[in-house]
């Protein structure tokens, strides 16, 4: 939600502004600004507009000086989607100006106080009062510093912000609770991100910066204070990714690009972990939590969107192979339930930001309890990552595109290494390990050739049904989360409605919809529920519903009773949602594209949402 970035040094802010903030794009796209300080001049110049941040480039100078800058991606929350309501922020005289990425809850109280005061407001954002009680603060008689240390005290909610005050033109300030923000160190030069990706466009060097924290940042040095507490420790790290894997290369679409990114996603997220002659994995993360995994009995396990489907596959893994009782549940509900937990529970969170805001929060929330807290992250050092106590991170590179594709089968990979861990810590012989092992050490290669089979299939089914305004996608058992995922797919990025069931649910009220030309997907690999599978697709036929179906290569038995058959390599049906996703994925793409949307950046959406 809202992606902010800063630059401080020699070179020219404007370009370095502008491509980080287009890296953060995904985080929200609904108006784009920026601030750029000229220090000859001794002028600030600063342009918003609402929309893409196209539009902003549109209107902007491209040799405006400057070697101080900030700039916004917003996701709207308070205020509709106009230039007004677009950042930078500033108070009555101009000077302090504000980008910000989080919500301030408090801000009607403080805005009315500071209207009675005589502050003039220009737009109906909850950002806007941080400039003005700035200003006001600093009237008062407090120091530049005390008045933002103050002003943080007083705002309730979560912030990450950039601020630009013209009496101090060398400094940017910024401070963090709850949202993401991120100090990349360059060579006399500075960044500040959201996230490592826009970081990456000038050093590979990062400090993340922890809930409290104030930094003043200048072009020679930068200090880290705290207001929440005396004492900072702060993490230094290295981006670990290249900056090539942030670019397109020979794709349309990010979106695309990912779902080809698919087989080595999992490659690199398998890569040394596997002991398949032991029949067990290598989860280095999880050396100082051994001892108390052994002891588990029960475990919850969340996240948000696709990353919860992930959960509810691994709600079938945890209870068959390795024998304990697991649940999941969505993050922004099981915050506000009251789980029945004890010392024996072990709660996971997947995500792949690590940052989604009611994943966090039921970490926090779980912490204060005493459970063990494991994450799946993909964004080393993410917030959710640090706050953990053990995590395995999945490999899977950055996933820009807002709909999650890559992501998911990485958070999968590591469920099922987690499964085999619990599982060799009690029930599962070395032979049962082995032999899941030795197919996951080759799966990538079949989602390879799932690809390279069903590309040019995806593209003509969409437009087969181009013309449907509805889809029924159905599985059983491990299949269920994947047609909840692949549901989710076509519905986040085309706009057409698409509802995921376990395929015993339809005669319960969805076979209703069912007419002439209606079509369901169904995901039918000849597993141990194809049977049962395959009654459910007698009942949608019986009604003249359309018919896709995903099988097991060399199953012919389906192409009378089906309009369409995909076909995906035969596996254990433990992976089989590994392969069965992939078309899924790529028919949504394809579909949404044929109606001409923005794949990559679909309305409403934003990938990060670090708001409740
Ligand atoms: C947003 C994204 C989804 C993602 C979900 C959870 O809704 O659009 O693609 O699955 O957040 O994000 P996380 O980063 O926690 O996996």
């Amino acid at each position: 939600m809202c992606g902010i970035v800063g630059y401080i040094g020699d070179k020219q802010a404007l370009p370095i502004v502008i491509k980080g903030l287009e890296r953060l794009e995904y985080r929200g796209y609904d108006s784009a600004g920026i601030l750029i300080y000229d220090q000859r001049k001794k002028e600030v110049y600063f342009e918003k507009q609402p929309g893409r941040i196209k539009n902003l480039t549109r209107v902007i100078d491209p040799d405006t000086p400057g070697t101080l800058g900030i700039g916004h991606t917003r996701w709207a929350t308070h205020g509709q989607v106009n230039k007004a309501n677009a950042h930078p922020h500033y108070d009555c005289q101009k000077k302090i100006f504000v980008v910000h990425n989080g919500i301030i809850e408090n801000f009607r109280e403080i805005k009315s106080s500071l209207i009675q005061r005589g502050h003039k407001f220009s737009s109906e954002t909850d950002t806007e009062v941080f400039p003005h009680l700035l200003e006001e603060l600093i009237k008062e008689g407090l120091s530049y510093e005390q008045a933002i240390i103050q002003s943080l005290k007083k705002i309730r909610g979560s912030f990450a912000f950039l601020i630009f005050n013209k009496d101090y033109p060398d400094m940017i300030v910024a401070a963090r609770l709850s949202s993401p923000l991120i100090l990349g160190l360059g060579d006399k030069e500075f960044i500040l991100a959201s996230d490592q990706t826009a970081i990456g466009l000038i050093t590979n060097k990062i400090v993340y910066l922890n809930d409290g924290d104030i930094v003043f940042v200048n072009k020679n040095k930068y200090e880290i204070k705290s207001f929440l507490s005396e004492d900072t420790k702060n993490y230094e790290g290295i981006i670990d990714f290249s900056s090539a894997e942030t670019e397109k290369g020979r794709f349309q679409n990010y979106m695309i690009k990912e779902i080809f990114d698919e087989p080595k996603a999992v490659e690199d997220t398998l890569r040394g972990r596997l002991l398949i002659e032991e029949g067990d994995v290598k989860l280095g993360g999880l050396d100082r939590v051994a001892s108390r995994l052994k002891e588990i009995d029960n475990i919850l396990i969340t996240g948000c969107g696709t990353a919860f489907y992930a959960a509810k596959l691994a709600e079938y893994f945890f209870e068959e192979y390795a024998q304990i009782s697991t649940k999941a549940e969505i993050a922004s509900e099981l915050r506000y339930k009251m789980p029945v937990v004890s010392e024996k529970t072990l709660l996971i969170s997947v995500s792949q930001s690590g940052e989604t805001a009611d994943t966090l929060a039921v970490i926090k929330n779980f912490k204060t309890k005493g459970i063990l807290t494991i994450g799946i992250t993909n964004v080393v050092g993410s917030s959710i990552a640090r706050l953990v106590d053990a995590g395995i991170y999945s490999h899977a590179g950055p996933e820009l595109a807002v709909a999650s594709t890559k992501a998911f089968l990485a958070q999968t990979v590591d469920l099922i290494l987690l499964m085999i861990y619990l599982a060799r810590q009690r029930k599962i012989n070395v032979g049962e390990a082995k032999e899941i092992l030795t197919e996951l050490d080759q799966i990538h290669k079949k989602i390879q050739e799932t690809i390279v089979d069903n590309d040019q299939k995806a593209d003509s089914l969409a437009e087969k049904y181009l013309f449907a305004k509805d889809f029924l996608y159905i599985g059983r058992k491990y299949n269920f989360p994947i047609a909840l995922e692949g549901s989710l797919k076509l519905k986040e990025i085309s706009y057409v409605h698409a509802e995921g069931l376990a395929s015993g649910e339809i005669k319960h009220g969805p076979i209703a919809l069912i007419e002439e030309g209606f079509p369901t997907i169904i995901i039918a690999p000849q597993d141990s529920v194809y049977e049962k599978t395959i009654s459910n697709l007698e009942e949608i036929k019986a009604r003249k519903g359309k018919i896709i179906v995903i099988t097991t290569k060399g199953n012919k038995s389906l192409e009378k009773l089906a309009d369409d058959v995909i076909y995906i390599p035969e596996t254990l049906e433990l992976l089989s949602p590994l392969l069965s996703i992939v078309p899924l994925h790529l028919f949504a793409y394809y579909f949404a594209k044929k109606l001409g949307r923005d794949v990559d950046r679909p309305r409403n959406l934003a990938k990060s949402v670090t708001v409740e």
